[in-house]
């Protein structure tokens, strides 16, 4: 079983540590998905909870500036607003805006 672990360590410290996109080739962040379950998959709600593809980005942008900061009244969005940078929120603000 050790071993097992031992393996199982040896693989994950061979992946590339932050595997992040470089360049400006226009990959999805994987973040966006942490909304897909409130908000339906790429944004495209049928629930109560509002739909966000399509959404105009300044608004997507501004509203998340607005729940971190507190200035809208909000039931959760104000707690995960916070946890992610002004710079997360314009690329979640912008991967919305796209989706059809
Ligand atoms: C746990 C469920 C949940 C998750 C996860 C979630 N939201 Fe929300 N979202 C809501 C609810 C509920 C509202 C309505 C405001 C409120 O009560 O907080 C909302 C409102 C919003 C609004 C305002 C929409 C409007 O028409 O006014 C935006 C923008 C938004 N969410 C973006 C996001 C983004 C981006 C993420 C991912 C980082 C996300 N949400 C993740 C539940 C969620």
């Amino acid at each position: 079983m050790k071993r097992i672990a031992f393996a199982l360590l040896g693989v994950a410290a061979a992946l590339p540590a932050g595997a992040a996109p470089q360049g400006d080739a226009p990959t999805t962040p994987y973040f966006v998905a942490n909304c897909f379950n409130c908000h339906g998959t790429e944004g495209k709600g049928n629930t109560a909870i509002p739909s966000l593809a399509g959404r105009d980005r300044a608004f997507l942008e501004e509203s998340l500036k607005v729940y971190k900061a507190g200035g809208k009244p909000a039931t959760i969005m104000h707690q995960l607003a916070k946890g992610y940078t002004d710079e997360e929120i314009a690329v979640l603000a912008d991967y919305f805006s796209r989706q059809k």
